[in-house]
């Protein structure tokens, strides 16, 4: 049954709102198919919040969820004017509602909740790891099976094997920093501001990766990651060599980076006998990854999928997409149940 939801994404720093139509599910799928429809995504509006959180050097919580209460309703109604859709048309509503900061989810979540009572419309919550697993089923919902996901972001860094949509299992995950604030913590050493990623990837553009080589973390053994290290070899470096320029340490950090990240998604790959892989979370942003991850894939002779930057950042396309298919499958959640600020994805 074809729906038109309206999601929202307030887990961190961006006020999200998107209207999404698909049926969710495909009655029959194929063998190998994902089984997730295709998706319409008719609106995708996604506000920043960087300029509040910049000056602070990283995201304040609480200048976060007063953000968030602030934008959101003009967010939703830019949504439903960019879709051409009343709210009568809307078929069910969804919010993420964990992980993420808790002010913030609880504004998205109530908001949702409210939206479902006033309009008689069922609501779903969604797992915002869930949404960007989901990102890439929305750009290609017939995608081979199995598939590894490179999942990097500001909070996250794992890899998960998806056997189908909601059939998941964690093959590595970070030891210690996520890949995003990795780059975060090296850009604010640096001096560079607040995200460090774009400002990094940027940069890197007129910068040697050679210049310096860092060192790769744990890249000969498994499929876990360790960043901490990372970081602490560009800060001790730039402190012996305070005369190399940033644009030289801003690419050969992130040469290492992308080494590692490429290396263990490749041996991810292997290990389970993927036919795809698939990039997901902010730091999917980063020009250099997108560029040696679809290299690498297609050398070891896995199809790749690196979806839209616009699907990589938050977005509340993704968290729709995964609420259509969660909506067809398990039906609608509870208007009792909370958001969950350390939720972590259901492994079948
Ligand atoms: O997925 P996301 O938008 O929010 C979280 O769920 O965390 O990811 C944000 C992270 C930040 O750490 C940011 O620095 C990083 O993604 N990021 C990038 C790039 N764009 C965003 N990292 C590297 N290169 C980029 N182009
Ligand atoms: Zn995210």
């Amino acid at each position: 049954m074809e729906r038109t939801l309206l999601a929202i994404e307030t887990s961190c720093d961006e006020t999200s709102v998107a209207i999404v139509r698909g049926p969710g599910a495909v009655d029959d799928p194929t063998a190998g198919h994902s089984g997730f429809a295709p998706t319409e995504v008719l609106a995708n509006v996604v506000t920043s919040q960087i300029d509040l959180h910049a000056v602070f050097g990283g995201v304040v919580p609480e200048v976060a969820s007063r953000a968030h209460l602030d934008k959101l309703e003009a967010v939703t109604e830019e949504a439903l004017e960019a879709a051409g859709i009343a709210a009568e048309d809307i078929d069910a509503v969804a919010a993420t509602c964990g992980p993420g900061l808790i002010g913030a989810l609880l504004i998205g979540v109530s908001a949702a909740k409210a939206f479902s009572l006033a309009w008689g419309v069922p609501y779903v919550g969604v797992n915002h790891m869930e949404g960007h697993l989901f990102a890439t089923f929305l750009e290609q919902p017939d995608l081979e099976l199995p598939l590894v996901v490179l999942l990097v972001s500001g909070g996250h860094t794992m890899l998960v094997e998806v056997r189908r949509p909601g059939v998941y299992r964690y093959l590595g995950s970070t030891t210690d920093d996520a890949a995003g604030e990795a780059f975060d913590k090296v850009a604010r050493y640096l001096g560079l501001g607040y995200p460090g990623g774009p400002i990094i990837d940027r940069l890197a553009t007129e910068g040697d990766r050679e210049a310096v080589n860092f060192p790769r973390g744990i890249i000969d053994e498994g499929l876990d990651f360790s960043f901490s290290g990372m970081k602490t070899a560009v800060v001790n470096f730039v402190r012996r060599h305070p005369h190399v320029s940033n644009a030289d340490i801003a690419a050969s950090f992130q040469e290492a980076v992308v080494d590692v990240l490429v290396t263990k998604a490749i041996r991810a790959g292997h290990k389970v006998g993927a036919r795809t892989l698939c990039l997901g979370g902010g730091v999917a942003a980063n020009s250099r990854l997108r560029e040696r991850f679809a290299e690498a894939a297609a050398e070891e002779g896995f199809a790749a999928l690196v979806p839209d930057r616009a699907f990589c950042t938050d977005n509340a396309a993704m968290i729709g997409a995964a609420a259509l298919w969660r909506l067809a499958n398990d039906g609608a959640t509870p208007l009792d149940s909370g958001a969950d600020p350390s939720l972590k994805l259901t492994l079948t």
